[in-house]
């Protein structure tokens, strides 16, 4: 089984223009894109792609989901090796188990971190924007560092008062956990056990996970003062790895995409004001150098990488560095440097949108020429610096996975170094060989341990369409499957949200709020109801079980289903959300009525419509029951129907009154 994580991680990942533009020849149209349809014969486009809503669609064949189901369907796979298949796409590592117990609390307790950082960021945003302190010293300072308000806000930028227990004491009076708020590393406690604001008097920069969620912060001393560290950031915690996170990669890895490339610098500022200039597809790996969990992260997303640093020794230094590892991940690269004293950030501040890019493309050198240079300037003619230069480089050129690249490295350098073709090829093979034979060792070492390829095998492969095809059969049967699957669909889309139940006057119950899942699952609790369909009754027991965890996204969660059939029915009934919005549509024009209390209101009326189906169902039954000859001559189990036919057509008018006494009528009953 692949874990739930990955799922995630593929369905997040993968972009359905990308996937089907592998196969069909895509044309814009709109916000949309068109092409002819690889499921069914056509002349006229009428297959459909939403790259907002990650959906394809034909309107010819009525095929349709997300990119996932399209490999299936293309590539006629089964549900996990059409996971593997994007996975292999956009490198991502499979892993496939189950959790632990164990693991499963370890989860519960990373959800809870996270939750309390999305609760900091807000505080540190909020503090920035509306405190006196915070317009005046944070807000203050990152105007004068030259960005614009739409900057701030679209990176989240925050301060921390300079008081060192302020959002400690604001948190724990909120309701969040001490022990949880000390793990994010948000706060720490003191050797009295006091918790307090690691952040404090600082500008804060959180550090969003490729999703968008906040996994850590850095926070900037406002006086470039000696004495203090110039950031501090979140420690190492159970959610946040440094080594696998890149600063900005949120908010640009779709520009990397497009660009097919991605702009390496090194800090939080670098990022900012480039993005600001309108230049998006840049990261940085905040100070530190490249870690090979970072190159896998950008490699999901491009090939190519351009690093750009300043043009002094150190941010040549940190090139370097980079650079063996980035080839040792099969990446072309270029360095650009700026001038002697200038930084990503401060380029960018003083340069237009075009001077920048004109400075990237004219002074952009692939990695061998660059080394090749730095290194020749070093060596000089001094004919031992030389030999031991041409070493250096043949390493680098060692490392490159593909072949093809690696010669026209090996070409490259022997012009630029006047060394022989031949000689190179002969050092880089010998370098390869060592490390080929090191590698294996190492894995003898480690033989003991499993082999990565615990793979189970495949799960039977659903014969597409035939799953979708059962249902439809099943609801011509049952006439309760289409109360149920609209019941499903709104938990699907609207499951995780609160709504307002309204004050219960006559049972002095004052309004609360709970969340549509928690609604209804009480609803149906107290009536002693369950799904008649297995699939809509595994989702929905599925969805009382999770729906109280931090950050439960009901579509996100069963898309992301091990089962297929689950996560299938998910994209059909969230990607169809028309229907839904038709039934509803009478409340849209009652824009001030408040959100919640109309959620509780779609919420009561599908529940209500369901239970009324069911007493209708029942009804029909009895009535049958009354007309049956041997019923009818049995004095007292004629009795015991009659009774039973009297309750139902008592509930019958309770949940017409349900409805009416919320004030919603009759007439939208017909799901
Ligand atoms: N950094 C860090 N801790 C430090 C110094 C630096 O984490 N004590 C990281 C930060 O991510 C920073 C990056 O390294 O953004 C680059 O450091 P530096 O060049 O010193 O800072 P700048 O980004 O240039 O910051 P500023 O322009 O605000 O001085
Ligand atoms: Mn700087």
């Amino acid at each position: 089984m692949i874990d739930r994580n990955t799922i995630e991680q593929i369905m997040d990942a993968a972009k359905v223009e990308e996937v089907v533009s592998d196969f069909v020849a895509l044309r814009k149209r709109g916000v949309n894109m068109i092409g002819l349809c690889p499921f069914h014969n056509e002349k006229t486009p009428s297959f459909t792609v939403s790259p907002s809503k990650n959906l394809w669609k034909c309107f010819g064949c009525g095929k349709g989901g997300k990119p996932v189901h399209f490999i299936m369907e293309h590539e006629q796979l089964s549900y996990p090796d059409a996971l593997r298949w994007l996975a292999k796409k956009y490198h991502i590592e499979i892993k496939e188990r189950e959790l632990s117990d164990e693991e499963k609390r370890e989860q519960s307790m990373r959800e809870s971190m996270f939750v309390v950082n999305q609760y900091a960021q807000q505080y540190f945003t909020d503090t920035l924007h509306t405190t006196d302190e915070g317009k005046a010293i944070g807000l203050n300072y990152f105007r004068h560092r030259g960005l614009r308000d739409e900057t701030i806000k679209k990176f989240g930028l925050g301060y921390s008062l300079e008081k060192r227990d302020c959002f400690a004491s604001t948190a724990t009076k909120a309701g969040y956990n001490p022990e949880i708020i000390a793990r994010t590393g948000v706060c720490y406690a003191t050797d009295d056990g006091k918790l307090v604001d690691r952040f404090w008097g600082r500008v804060i920069f959180p550090v969003h996970t490729i999703s968008g969620k906040v996994v850590a912060f850095g926070g900037r001393i406002l006086q470039n003062n000696a004495k203090a560290a110039k950031y501090v950031n979140s420690p190492e915690s159970e959610i946040y790895h440094k080594s696998d996170h890149l600063y900005g990669l949120y908010f640009s890895k779709q520009a990397i995409m497009q660009h097919d490339n991605c702009i390496l610098v090194e800090g939080y500022l670098d990022v900012i004001s480039m993005h600001q200039q309108g230049i998006q597809n840049v990261v940085a790996s905040s100070g530190t150098s490249l870690t090979t969990g970072q190159i896998r992260l950008i490699h999901r997303f491009t090939n190519n990488v351009t690093l750009l640093y300043d043009g002094d020794k150190a941010g040549i230094k940190a090139s370097l560095r980079g650079i063996d590892m980035l080839l040792e991940e099969g990446m072309n690269i270029s360095v650009v440097l700026l001038p002697d004293g200038e930084d990503p950030d401060s380029y960018a501040q003083n340069h237009s949108t075009q001077e920048v890019e004109d400075y990237i493309k004219s002074n952009k050198v692939d990695f061998i020429r660059f080394k090749t240079n730095l290194l020749l300037g070093e060596a000089g003619d001094d004919p031992v610096s030389r030999a031991s230069l041409i070493g250096d480089v043949v390493k680098s050129i060692a490392v490159v996975p593909n072949d093809i690249l690696r010669s026209e490295y090996i070409k490259k350098c022997s012009e630029m170094l006047k060394v022989s073709e031949q000689l190179l090829v002969s050092e880089t093979a010998k370098i390869r060989k060592q490390r080929a034979e090191e590698i294996y060792k190492r894995k003898q070492q480690g033989a003991e341990q499993p082999a990565d390829s615990n793979i189970e095998p495949a799960e039977p492969q659903p014969a597409n369409g035939n799953i979708q095809q059962e249902i439809i059969e099943s609801y011509k049967n049952n006439p309760l499957y289409s109360k149920e699957k609209a019941i499903i669909q709104f938990i699907l889309r609207n499951g995780e949200r609160e709504l307002l139940v309204p004050e219960d006057k006559i049972n002095g119950i004052p309004s609360f709020t709970e969340s549509v899942i928690s609604h209804i699952h009480y609803s149906f609790e107290s009536d002693a109801i369950a799904f008649s369909h297995p699939l809509y009754r595994q989702i929905f027991e599925e969805a009382v079980q999770y729906c109280n965890e931090p950050n439960f996204s009901a579509e996100r969660h069963f898309l992301a289903h091990p089962n297929y059939e689950i996560s299938s029915l998910t994209a059909e009934l969230c990607g169809d959300r028309y229907m839904l919005s038709k039934f509803f549509s009478e409340n849209s024009n009652n824009e001030e009525r408040n959100e919640k209390a109309v959620l509780f209101e779609q919420t009561t009326r599908l529940a209500v419509a369901y239970k009324q189906s069911i007493v209708d169902e029942l009804l029909k039954e009895t009535m049958n029951k009354l007309k049956d000859p041997t019923i009818a001559n049995d004095s007292n189990r004629y009795l015991e129907v009659m009774q039973n036919f009297k309750f139902l057509k008592e509930t019958q008018q309770i949940l017409n009154n349900v409805l009416k006494g919320y004030g919603f009528g009759n007439a939208a009953l017909n799901v």
